[in-house]
């Protein structure tokens, strides 16, 4: 119950298990084709996107290191530890960063962005560093408001939206974004090992002029071998392959009724949690349809408390992040996940607590669900 890597459907994780085939070859060709077009529907755009092997933190550095240069002005607006390390890898490379912290819990405002950017009437600031669903804190901004508020400015909007596309609204050319960052093995439900790039056509056009040094990211040799239905490097071919299978389960159930089915899980997770009493971290604007953040009870550690999920229920969920690590629980509730996890998830953590001598409420007047939850000992 961790929010990624999720829980993966037994149809996609069968197709780790299938032959390996040329790399060079037809077969692999089609297959990259059938996954860049599912990834395409996905981000919702009709520009390029990227089949990178590396985790979704390769595919951010490949986001920044292909359409900016050292030197180059880039305004970062993180609200939690992705949106810090967007802005650190972009910092790393030689850029110049100005990063405008929103408290975390909370989202940025386009209001946030639009001050800032009226204040640039040079147009010198290159580009906006944005995260769609803040995993950390369990916080989800809204980038259709954020991509508004750039307005005419020419900066670009790069977007992490790793743990966010697939279970939020994303509309990649319609809100005008130019870089999207995802990975696999969050609420596309495949294992982790792949990063995906979406570019605009204006990002494309700036990716011939970044300086930025790059080899194994490098973009442009990616889309050269892509065009040929192939990839510059080995590519990890089982992963693409459980990637095509989850991108033609998405395609089945319909992206829009995929995205409504994370947002009432998640509705799902946090009205039962307040109901028992706890307390969620993140503001109700920024609600996430991936993660939830409770407030572990005061006096507790959320390691001991998940520490005993797992050795009495067997149900793993995480603590929070950097300086949040004992102070909240984060349940997450992406990919295959159901209200029935979640209902199962919070009755461990109930009984837990109340061995630990915390009273908790029931989910439900009526019953508990406790003679419904299984140990795994
Ligand atoms: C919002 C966000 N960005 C980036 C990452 C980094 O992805 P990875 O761990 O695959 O490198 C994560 C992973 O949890 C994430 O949630």
């Amino acid at each position: 119950m961790i929010p990624g890597p999720t829980a993966v459907p037994p149809t996609v994780l069968l197709e780790m298990a299938r032959p390996m085939f040329n790399h060079r070859g037809p077969q692999f060709a089609d297959l990259l084709v059938r996954v860049t077009a599912g990834l395409k529907a996905a981000f919702a755009t009709q520009s390029e996107v990227f089949v990178l092997t590396c985790s979704g933190t390769g595919a951010m550095e490949a986001a920044v290191v292909n359409v900016l240069s050292p030197g180059d002005i880039v305004l970062s607006l993180p609200y939690g530890m992705f949106g810090k390390r967007f802005a650190t890898i972009a910092r790393t490379y030689g850029a110049d960063v100005e990063e405008i912290e929103t408290p975390w819990g909370r989202v940025p405002r386009g209001e946030l962005l639009r001050e800032r950017l009226a204040k640039d009437v040079e147009g010198n600031i290159k580009a906006v560093l944005l995260t769609h669903n803040e995993t950390s804190t369990g916080a989800q901004a809204n980038i259709e408001e954020l991509a508004r508020a750039r307005g005419n400015h020419p900066a670009l909007l790069l977007v992490d939206s790793v743990s966010g596309l697939g279970a939020a609204p994303l509309r990649m050319d319609e809100w005008g974004l130019d870089v999207v960052v995802a990975a696999s093995q969050k609420a596309f439900a495949a294992p982790p090992g792949l990063g995906f790039v979406a570019m605009s056509a204006k990002a494309l056009k700036a990716m011939e002029t970044a300086k930025m040094p790059r080899f194994y990211l490098d973009l442009r040799m990616a889309r050269q071998f892509h065009a040929k239905g192939q990839t510059p490097f080995t590519p990890a071919i089982s992963q693409i392959r459980t990637m095509a299978a989850a991108l033609d389960m998405m395609e089945q159930e319909g992206l829009e009724q995929v995205i409504a089915r994370h947002a009432k899980v998640a509705r799902f997770c946090r009205e039962t949690a307040q109901r028992m009493g706890f307390r969620l971290y993140a503001e109700p604007a920024g609600a996430s349809n991936t993660v939830t953040t409770l407030c572990v009870p005061p006096g507790l550690d959320s390691r001991k408390l998940r520490q005993r999920m797992l050795d009495d229920y067997g149900v793993v969920v995480s603590g929070g992040q950097a300086h949040l690590e004992n102070d909240l629980i984060r349940i997450g509730h992406l990919g295959a996940v159901t209200t029935i996890d979640i209902a199962s998830t919070l009755e461990a953590m109930r009984l837990v607590l109340v061995g630990m001598g915390v009273e908790v409420p029931l989910q439900h007047k009526e019953a508990s669900l406790a003679s419904h939850v299984t140990s795994s000992l």
